[in-house]
């Protein structure tokens, strides 16, 4: 028999986007009713790049959420060609900053301060190896020549590989992985290695982005790949390998935005990403899988105690929101106006 109620350890959110000021007011609270902490993104207009930004940025956070939330938000700081030891011997003795985030320069949203060269950035890789912080790599390669539907595969071979020999002992996130190249090269790699996988690279192929027209709410980077990519995720996310942990890259932008000649790329999924998940996973026959993968395989990899208490989803139809409020604007979560076949219906 199907099982139609499911009760798991609190999950944590191990890739997120917040935003700052009225924009993470209108989201912060989403995150904080699924999820016990989340590693906040640091891709803000300038980045956080230095610790200092961090606190405040995560004193911000916290003023965001609603009275009585319990929600500890993981902070990162944003990598550059310049950031020094210093810093990062600095973020690492800090206690509120979990990771380092490498974004190619041009690679995606607020990118552009990113790494231009990683050799440039040695001297901080260094230190993180040296004090056990992560690396937490949005591996895509930014040359033009390359397909942007192979640009993750590429990454591999030219930076994960070399980075790995030239850093054995530098623990590295791959976040948001969204094809078989990675699913494997995760799995088969040396230790100290992990892998974010997002619920709507678990759901959709890249036809979603077409479906009856071209659809900027399924835009997002990386771009949603072939459907076997899709079905070598949902594999490995339900193996049971503690190598890959849930992070829903919930990247909100207003309507306006996504709903654009250039939209811009990310997909609202925090207010029900648990749901998102739990619909993967049901379909792939693995809800027991879903526990070790949002809420233990984290933080043994980010070595922080598991959650105390419980989540419980069951199986009931309900009608995803069209449109929720976001500052001047809207903003339109993932799969808008489906029907999700689980429910999150309480936290203990
Ligand atoms: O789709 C994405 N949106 N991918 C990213 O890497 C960044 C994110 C954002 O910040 O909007
Ligand atoms: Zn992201």
């Amino acid at each position: 028999m199907a099982t139609d109620e499911l009760t798991i350890t609190r999950p944590d959110d191990w890739h997120l986007h917040l935003r700052d000021g009225d924009a993470l007011a209108a989201v912060a609270g989403a995150s904080a009713a699924q999820f016990a902490r989340a590693i906040v993104m640091p891709n803000l207009k300038p980045p956080v790049t230095t610790v200092d930004q961090a606190r405040a940025y995560r004193d911000r956070v916290l003023a965001a959420l609603p009275p009585g939330a319990d929600f500890d938000p993981l902070m990162t700081l944003y990598l550059t060609d310049n950031t020094s030891a210093a810093q990062i011997r600095e973020a690492a003795r800090s206690g509120f900053v979990h990771g380092v985030k490498l974004y190619p320069a041009g690679a995606t949203t607020n990118s552009d301060a990113g790494v231009t060269d990683i050799r440039l950035a040695s001297a901080a890789l260094e230190a993180m190896q040296a004090e056990g912080l992560a690396l937490l790599v949005h591996g895509e390669v930014t040359d033009r020549d390359v397909d942007v539907f192979d640009r993750e595969k590429v990454f591999i071979d030219r930076v994960m590989i070399p980075l790995r020999r030239d850093f054995p002992a530098l623990r590295i996130v791959f976040e948001h992985i969204t094809t078989m190249q990675a699913a494997q090269y995760v799995r088969d790699a040396d230790d100290g290695i992990g892998a974010t996988i997002t619920a709507h690279h678990l759901l959709y192929n890249r036809n979603a982005i077409f479906a009856g027209g071209l659809r900027p709410h399924w835009y997002c980077l990386p771009v949603l790949k072939r459907e076997e990519h899709r079905r070598a995720l949902l594999e490995a996310a339900t193996s049971g390998n503690p190598r890959y942990f849930l992070g829903t890259d919930s990247a909100p932008h207003a309507q306006r935005l996504k709903e654009h000649a250039a939209a811009c790329a990310g997909c609202y999924t925090a207010p029900h990403a648990l749901e998102l998940y739990a619909s993967a996973f049901d379909a792939a026959g693995a809800l027991d899988a879903l526990e070790g993968f949002a809420s233990h395989h984290g933080p043994a990899f980010y070595r922080l105690p598991v959650n105390a208490g419980t989540v419980t989803l069951r199986r009931e139809p309900w009608q995803i929101p069209e449109s929720l409020p976001f500052p001047g604007d809207a903003i339109v979560p993932l799969a808008a106006g489906e029907t999700l076949q689980w429910r999150l219906v309480a936290r203990r």
